[in-house]
């Protein structure tokens, strides 16, 4: 897709190949553990890299320098019925955090942008917990804001949990 060189790495760009999936998976498992994100609603496992894999791979980017994976971004489109609204929803973002702050981030970011209006999308949504500064601190600088508070409200119901 594109290669850049942000402080002193060169990125490159591109969509997500299934000989990454790997990677991927155990990046985001150093990155979204359950400590860190204890009230997500989503919950990272194998199936959801190969859910976006195959539902949305034009949506799923990696950063790679070389040779090696320094990033992932993995999104998909929401139509919801009666809007003429098309929405982009950023999913799953992390970064190695070798290259946090290397300007990788913004890369991906900005390559899903693109491909996002090529789609026709008007709005972009991300959700993050409450605590999480530093992905704020990245969506703020870039434009979002909260137009909406949404709060999210957890009950744990008696009984055991049964395995599926
Ligand atoms: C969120 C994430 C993808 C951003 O990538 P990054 O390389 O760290 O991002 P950057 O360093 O370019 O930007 C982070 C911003 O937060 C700021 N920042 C750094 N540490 C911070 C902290 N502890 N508190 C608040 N802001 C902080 C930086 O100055 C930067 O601000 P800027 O964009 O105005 O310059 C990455 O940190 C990550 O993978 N985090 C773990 C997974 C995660 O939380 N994903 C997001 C939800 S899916």
């Amino acid at each position: 897709m594109e290669a850049d060189k942000k402080q002193g790495n060169e990125y490159l760009i591109r969509q997500m190949q299934i000989d990454d999936l790997a990677d991927v998976f155990h990046l985001g498992e150093k990155l979204f553990t359950l400590r860190e994100y204890p009230t997500l609603y989503r919950t990272w496992d194998e199936y959801e890299v190969i859910g976006f894999y195959t539902g949305d791979p034009e949506f799923c980017l990696v950063a790679e320098t070389g040779g090696s994976l320094a990033g992932f971004l993995l999104g998909s489109i929401v139509d919801k019925r009666n809007s003429p609204r098309k929405y982009g929803y950023l999913v799953w973002f992390g970064i190695d955090e070798k290259f946090q702050g290397s300007g990788v981030a913004e890369l991906l970011f900005d390559g899903f942008k693109k491909i996002m209006q090529g789609e026709g999308v008007h709005i972009l949504l991300v959700d993050t917990a409450a605590d999480n500064d530093r992905a704020l601190s990245f969506f703020r600088a870039r434009g979002f804001s909260s137009p909406r508070d949404h709060v999210y409200l957890t009950l744990n119901l008696p009984g055991e949990v049964t395995k599926g």
